[in-house]
């Protein structure tokens, strides 16, 4: 895996969102597969402002959301849907027939998840799948112990996940137990991922991601047997690396034409 380190999680996401903005200028009918929480915000505001000030066209580009709460209608406050919309669709371009998440309210679970494959193999797969990491190793809702070649199905969350998204809810009561999430054989599936994670909490596990040793038990372990996963993380989540000098020195001597500054 690629690690690419900056002093903090702003310039990570501008990183970031200059990668994508790369791959919508070079290849406009791409495929992105995004993410919510906390960590992506900024690089959401950085496209929209990439679309308003320098004409950044998302009229062709295809969109898959990697999970959704079960049980929670597209408008609800805490619901994927509604995080997409009012940090990224609401101000840009792509069209709301391009767009996917998966639907918390579907009455056929499986059926819906299946379709949901389907779509992403009719789509031409997922070119870049944007990816926060959980502090339990999961990406997307695969919590640990979650089938490597796991696809796109209803998955339990963790009371410790419960717990961690509870700030975004009333209280723990309010956060479902359930949700769709892409699985983790359907992220493997895309051509290039790209990994966020900043601050001194998700420094443990993004050791883990990167330098442990792939098992289920951190979801996105898995990452390090993709032929093309970037981790951008900041000064502080890079505090546990035990190679950090040499990701640096990687990074250092990078030839010009594989920047993206
Ligand atoms: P966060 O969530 O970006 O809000 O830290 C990451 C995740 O749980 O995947």
């Amino acid at each position: 895996m690629e690690v690419i380190i900056r002093t903090d999680a702003g310039s990570g996401c501008m990183l970031a969102a200059k990668m994508i903005s790369r791959l919508v200028r070079t290849k406009p009918g791409c495929v992105l597969g995004l993410a919510t929480g906390n960590t992506p915000r900024p690089m959401y505001q950085e496209l929209v402002r990439m679309h308003k000030e320098e004409g950044l066209d998302f009229s062709r580009v295809s969109t898959f959301n990697l999970d959704e709460y079960v049980s929670l209608p597209p408008g609800h406050p805490q619901s994927y849907h509604h995080f997409m919309d009012i940090n990224f669709f609401n101000h840009v371009n792509v069209p709301r027939a391009k767009i996917h998440i998966p639907n918390g309210m579907a009455a056929d679970i499986p059926a819906h998840c299946q379709e949901y494959e389907n779509q992403i193999r009719s789509a031409g797969g997922i070119d870049l799948q944007v990816l926060g990491i959980g502090l339990d190793g999961h990406i997307g809702f695969n919590e640990p112990s979650s089938a490597l070649s796991s696809r796109t199905r209803i998955k339990t969350l963790t009371p410790k996940t419960v717990e961690e998204n509870a700030r975004h809810f009333k209280d723990a009561a309010q956060v479902p137990r359930h949700v769709i999430t892409m699985g983790v054989g359907t992220i493997q599936d895309a051509r290039q991922c790209l990994v966020l994670a900043f601050g001194e909490r998700k420094s443990g596990v993004v050791a883990k991601m990167v330098e442990g040793p792939v098992t289920a038990m951190i979801p996105a372990s898995a990452l390090q047997l993709h032929r093309s996963a970037i981790a951008i993380i900041d000064e502080e989540a890079a505090r546990q690396l035990t190679m950090i000098d040499y990701y640096r020195w990687v990074y250092a001597n990078k030839p010009e034409w594989q920047k993206c500054e």
